[in-house]
Formats: C-alpha cells, sequence, structure tokens
C-alpha cells in the first residue's frame, strides 16, 4: 500500500541560518514548557581527541551553560538534565569520581550566577547516596534559588526511571493510600517531579535510539529528538534547530489530528 505524500515518514530538511536567524524562525508561544535532554557522547568526544572521559564531561559541562542561557533568553519554563543516572556507579572509580566532582564544580561555580539570572535549581534522583559534600553543595543551591521564577532547572544525579517509579509506590504504601484511591494523578504526586510540567520535547544527543530509563513515566507523550551530534559540540544552533523541529510536529496525545 503507497502511503499519500502528506503522511510519509521522511523527515522534513533541517533549518539552516544563523543562531540570530534561527531564533527568528522559532513561534514563541509554542516553544516547549518542559525539555529533557540526555547529555551523550562526552566519551566519544574526548577517545576521538585521545583524552581521558572526564575531559569529555568537562567540555560538556560548557555546553550546558550554553543551553540553559539559550533556554533562558527564550523564555522556556524548564529544563531537565540527565547528569548522572544510577547505572553511571559502574563505570570505572577515577570516571565516577571525577564527575562527582565534576558535578559539585559546577554547583558550586554556576549556583551564584543561575541565582542572579533568576532561574531555580532542583534536583532529581535519590541524593542520600551521593558523597557528602555534594549533596551540601546541591541543597545549597536548591535552598539559594528556591524562591526564583525564571527558568527551572532539574539536574537528574544518582536518578532512574524505574527506581523513581519504586520510590513513588514506596511513598504511596507508606502513606497508607487504600489501592482502591490510586490513579495516574497518585503515582504523578509520588514521583521526584512532584507538580511539574511533563516534558514536551526529549533531546538526544550522540545518536542512541534509546530513553536509558530517563524520566520514564513523564515522557509518556514527549516527542522525542535524537542527533548525531555529541554533547560536547551540541550548539544553540541546534538547540533550535531542534524546537523548530519540535514545532513542526503534530501533537496526538493517543487521539487523531481532526481533518
Ligand atoms: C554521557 O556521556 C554523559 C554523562 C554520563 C555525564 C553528563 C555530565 C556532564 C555533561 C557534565 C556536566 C554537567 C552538569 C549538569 C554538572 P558518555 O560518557 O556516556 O559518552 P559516550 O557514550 O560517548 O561514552
Amino acid at each position: 500500500m503507497s502511503v499519500p505524500p502528506s503522511e510519509a515518514s521522511a523527515s522534513p530538511p533541517e533549518a539552516s541560518g544563523t543562531l540570530d536567524e534561527l531564533v527568528a524562525q522559532l513561534i514563541p508561544d509554542r516553544l516547549p514548557r518542559h525539555i529533557a535532554l540526555i547529555m551523550d557522547g562526552n566519551g566519544r568526544w574526548a577517545r576521538l581527541r585521545s583524552q581521558p572521559r572526564i575531559a569529555g564531561h568537562h567540555q560538556g559541562h560548557l555546553t550546558v551553560r550554553r543551553v540553559v542561557e539559550l533556554c533562558r533568553d527564550l523564555g522556556v519554563e524548564m529544563v531537565t538534565l540527565y547528569a548522572f543516572s544510577s547505572e553511571n556507579w559502574s563505570r570505572p572509580d577515577d570516571e565516577v569520581e571525577g564527575l562527582m566532582s565534576l558535578i559539585e564544580g559546577v554547583a558550586r561555580l554556576e549556583t551564584p550566577g543561575l541565582h542572579e539570572d533568576d532561574v531555580r535549581l532542583r534536583i532529581l534522583g535519590r541524593m542520600h547516596e551521593l558523597p557528602d559534600s555534594l549533596q551540601d553543595e546541591l541543597n545549597r543551591g536548591m535552598e539559594l534559588t528556591r524562591s526564583n521564577t525564571g527558568l527551572a532547572l532539574n539536574l537528574a544525579v544518582n536518578y532512574s526511571g524505574r527506581a523513581e517509579i519504586v520510590d513513588a509506590v514506596r511513598k504511596i504504601v507508606s502513606d497508607g493510600i487504600d489501592s482502591s484511591l490510586v490513579d495516574e494523578s497518585t503515582i504523578s504526586d509520588a514521583l521526584y517531579t512532584a507538580g511539574l510540567p511533563d516534558p514536551d520535547l526529549l533531546i538526544r544527543t550522540a545518536g542512541e535510539m534509546r530513553v536509558s530509563n530517563f524520566l520514564l513515566w513523564q515522557i509518556a507523550y514527549a516527542e522525542l529528538y535524537v542527533t548525531e551530534t555529541l554533547w560536547p559540540d551540541f550548539s544553540k544552533e541546534e538547540m533550535c534547530r531542534a524546537l523548530l523541529s519540535y514545532q513542526k510536529r503534530v501533537r496526538r496525545f493517543g487521539g487523531v489530528v481532526s481533518p
């Protein structure tokens, strides 16, 4: 059976132009409210340069800055970054230690500027399993920025989507909620993201076509954008291309599109 051209799945051509030209093409009132990002490819970026993997993570910090700056300037409501998954503990000790101290250093360095820019920081994940000094730094950042009303920036650290659902079920049980009263909102309200909007757009760099245990419940209806670009090379221009691609999508939420 042939597919009518309007239904064909071939991707539309990628938008091109300078950053200003790409930003000008965006429709401000159709931006995603919440963008989630799987920042993959730091190790490959470092290997291509014969550098240790941690060098790629350090370079990845600069991409985080760019992405946060662009989202803040565009007026995006919320960004969630997958900084360290619960599975990442299985990496070599020196990489795990390097990542812990990088995240702590980034939090120490960036929090005052984030606060000045009215950004609110939240951490998603089992924080109590992190080194004490990292917990202290992250808690300080959350406390300092608690009342900010600009961009909401969530860092997923020691995060696993399945563990989050396990923690939610434990909370519901320990709160003594009767099983007949449990519905989707009971579960949403017990997740680390209680009260926050679900992601509209999930971006993954470095080409893998999987969701890697990230925000499993929350991405039920998220639009996906996967790019081959490695996270350290991900630019503001490419972020705009992801947003332009999102703005071309027709979101159905399981329903049909009206003719
Ligand atoms: C995945 O790339 C990336 C990570 C496990 C860490 C992400 C961390 C940063 C970008 C550091 C700074 C960020 C913050 C928010 C403090 P990979 O190592 O799996 O890459 P590979 O697949 O090429 O090996």
